[in-house]
């Protein structure tokens, strides 16, 4: 059976902002973050493939100035919000990996890979 968590209201996200997620996996802590666009969502792994660090510098804060990118605070690198593509930095190329989710009467629900 597949596994699901159920993480939150889609309208807990301020549009163009993120939010961070912690969940259990296999007894360890995984940091997500999920974008909101309208009613449009994108999660990935809170973890930059740069130097694995969290991409947030501080709570909920995830996009460049303009929210118009995924913004890793560490060194500056910045990726597509769409499909997590580093586009300037240090690891131009690499990508954040993607989340599986669905929104169920407007709540968000991470479906885990098998
Ligand atoms: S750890 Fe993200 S840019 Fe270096």
């Amino acid at each position: 059976m597949t596994e699901e968590t159920v993480l939150g209201l889609l309208a807990d996200i301020p549009d163009g902002e993120g939010k961070e997620y912690t969940i259990e996996n296999d007894d360890e802590e995984v940091g997500l973050f999920v974008v909101r666009q309208g009613t449009a969502f994108y999660g990935y792994v809170n973890y930059c493939p740069h130097a694995g660090t969290p991409l947030n510098w501080e709570g909920d804060r995830f996009m460049t100035l303009d929210k118009k990118h995924i913004l890793c605070a560490t060194h500056g690198a910045t990726f597509n919000i769409h499909d997590g593509v580093c586009i300037s930095g240090p690891c131009v190329g690499d990508w954040l990996a993607p989340l599986n989710l669905r929104l169920e009467d407007g709540v968000l629900v991470l479906i885990h890979p098998d």
